[in-house]
């Protein structure tokens, strides 16, 4: 009886620690899930340390899930900001959301403090609010901004009614399409004029009964300007071959003496005796390049010296080399230029006074020629002028582009020839 008053005791005092252990687990289980930022379940004895252990095990799988869902986002914010597109998240009302940099810069935004305001607020040029008006998204609008700048904008529709807004910078694209525009216009432009004088004089042969003597006259009117639409389609060939050909040789020699004085002896004949014409060589080297290139670039500048300096004027050719570089310039003593023009003269087709490069037999395309040519040679081209008194014309090459001349001339040599002899 005692045992088993004993034995009901036990067991009494071991199923109240039972009940006292789960209440405290449970106890445990409750103060962890109460708190605000869930820690580490706590350690559990028996079945109550398994179920710890599942929800630790779901904890730290749901953590993972977090991290990486975290850094997904992270990485896509990342690469929408690395886009060299401007984009912005708009709601259905056409609100801001969230914008990169790019967008920001473009259409003026702060991606904070703009957050929940119209997109038309912002960007409140006619085109574009036409473009919202419309809801036709299909293409993109161009957009002029401060004047200077142009976008191309469009609304791409995602999600629940949601949209992307793209922005991209394309001013330079647009500068270059007006340049094509120009120049196809400056081209045609210049055939035309040549082509109606040629046109009229067939005409005039055509209709008229004209004696041997008069045809030959028409004809001889008609060869200079059938002549100066060749030069015209050969300085667009020459032209476009420098923007295609590759970059010229770094090692084959342009001997720079002998091109200078074939040149003096082209720039008499052209002067015809009307100029005094002198040569300068100081320095032993030559040149590395493409010969074709230099002798044209050189040769142009050369004919402008004679063609824009009155009879009795003088031009001056000099090649000066050293360690530091070398330098051919032409200097002449003509008519100048206003400073006006300097920046623009070597803008395709660009003239002074088109009249006075016309009959002289100009195509406004040589000193685009000349820049091309000698900046595929590393070199530059200084301008200097002052009206009525002359001009200089100097192209300057780094070292990198000289070799030591084959027969060297150390001491500098210089020839000249006299006016009008
Ligand atoms: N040495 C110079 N003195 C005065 N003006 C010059 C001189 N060289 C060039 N210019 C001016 O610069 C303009 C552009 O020269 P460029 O050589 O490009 O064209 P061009 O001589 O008219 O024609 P071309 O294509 O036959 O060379 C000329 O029309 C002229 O007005
Ligand atoms: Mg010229």
């Amino acid at each position: 009886m005692i045992l088993l008053v004993l034995a009901l005791n036990i067991a009494v005092a071991v199923l109240a620690w039972l009940l006292w252990r789960e209440r405290r687990e449970l106890r445990r289980l409750r103060d962890w899930a109460a708190q605000p930022r869930l820690a580490d379940p706590p350690e559990g004895e028996g079945v109550w340390g398994e179920v710890f252990d599942h929800l630790h095990r779901h904890r730290r799988a749901g953590l993972r899930r977090r991290r990486r869902l975290a850094e997904l986002i992270v990485r896509q914010r990342r690469a929408a900001q690395a886009l060299p597109y401007g984009v912005a998240v708009l709601d259905a009302g056409l609100r801001l959301d969230w914008c990169n940099r790019a967008a920001a810069a473009h259409l003026g935004l702060d991606p904070d403090k703009d957050r929940g305001q119209p997109i038309a607020n912002f960007v409140r040029e006619p085109a574009f609010v036409q473009y919202l008006e419309t809801r036709d998204f299909s293409q993109p609008v161009r957009v002029a901004r401060g004047g200077e700048r142009i976008f191309a904008l469009q609304l791409v529709p995602f999600g629940q009614a949601e949209y992307l807004l793209l922005s991209q910078d394309v001013t330079g694209a647009e500068r270059l399409e007006t340049m094509r525009r120009d120049f196809v216009a400056n081209v045609s432009h210049e055939l035309r004029t040549p082509l109606t004088v040629l046109i009229g004089f067939l005409e005039t042969i055509r209709d008229l009964k004209l004696d041997a003597d008069r045809v030959r006259d028409y004809v001889g009117l008609m060869a200079p300007q059938a002549e100066r639409m060749k030069r015209l389609v050969e300085d667009l060939l020459t032209l476009s071959a420098l923007e295609h050909a590759p970059p010229p040789p770094a090692d084959e020699r342009v001997a720079v003496r002998p091109l200078l004085e074939r040149l003096r002896a082209e720039a008499e004949s052209l002067s015809r005796g009307q100029h005094r014409i002198s040569l300068a060589i100081d320095g032993a080297h030559d040149l590395a390049g493409a010969e074709s290139e230099i002798a044209s670039a050189f040769a142009n500048l050369v004919t402008n010296a004679v063609r824009y300096t009155p009879e009795g004027g003088e031009v001056r050719l000099s090649w000066r080399s050293g360690d530091w570089g070398a330098e051919f310039a032409v200097e002449d003593t003509g008519i100048g230029i206003a400073p006006e023009h300097l920046p623009r003269l070597t803008e395709r087709f660009y003239r002074v006074d088109r009249g006075r490069s016309r009959e002289t037999g100009g195509t406004g395309l040589g000193l685009a020629i000349v820049k091309h040519a000698l900046a595929r040679h590393n070199a530059t081209l200084a301008i200097e002028s002052t009206p009525g008194k002359g001009s200089r014309f100097a192209a300057r090459f780094p070292a990198s582009r000289l070799l030591a001349a084959a027969t060297a001339t150390p001491r500098p040599a210089a020839t000249s020839s006299p006016a009008g002899r």
